[in-house]
């Protein structure tokens, strides 16, 4: 009797191109292979966290275009032509002020706060409608608690929305 062997089906790969912290980048993803894992395990940039795998805590939060997303529920191939922002993108001296504010509390959701931090400094006006804690909803912890990351939020925000070059203030 013939031997039958049951072969896999071959995945088909799709080659997508967009922007990555400023580069030029391509890769070749499965239709399945989710942004999340496709940054970590294919572009060696492990600072974006896995915590729920659901699109419920926030700690694999980058941003697209601009927006916070969670990259656990994006499909690689859905970021063709766009702009994706990770936490290596963020400047070192940006960190040591969230560090020093107290926003950057655990490895595991550290990354997610901090890219949703750096959306809403970009955003300030949202504040005229919605508080930080509301703002920060999507970004959960899970142990240390929040009043950390809203005092370091606000001084971001601050920071950014300072007017610049007037002098410092006589006293
Ligand atoms: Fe993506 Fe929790 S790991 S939202
Ligand atoms: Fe990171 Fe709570 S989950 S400090």
């Amino acid at each position: 009797m013939a031997e039958t062997h049951s072969q896999a089906p071959e995945r088909e790969m799709l080659e997508i191109s967009f922007q990555l912290n400023g580069e030029p980048t391509t890769v070749r993803v499965a239709a399945t292979d989710r942004l999340l894992d496709t940054l970590r395990y294919q572009l060696a940039l492990p600072g974006t966290k896995e915590g729920c795998g659901e699109g419920e805590c926030g700690a694999c939060t980058v941003l697209m275009d601009g927006l916070p997303v969670n990259s656990c529920l994006i499909p690689t191939y859905q970021v063709r032509g766009h702009r994706i922002e990770t936490i290596e993108s963020i400047p070192g001296d940006e960190l040591a002020s969230l560090h020093a504010s107290g926003t950057t509390q655990c490895g595991a959701c550290t990354p997610g706060v901090v890219m949703t931090a750096r959306f809403l400094a970009e955003q300030p006006e949202l504040l005229g409608t919605f508080t930080v804690r509301e703002l920060m909803a999507g970004n959960l912890c899970r142990c240390t608690g929040y009043d950390g990351i809203v005092d370091g939020v606000e001084a971001m925000v601050a920071e950014k929305t300072a007017p610049k070059g007037e002098p410092p203030c006589a006293s």
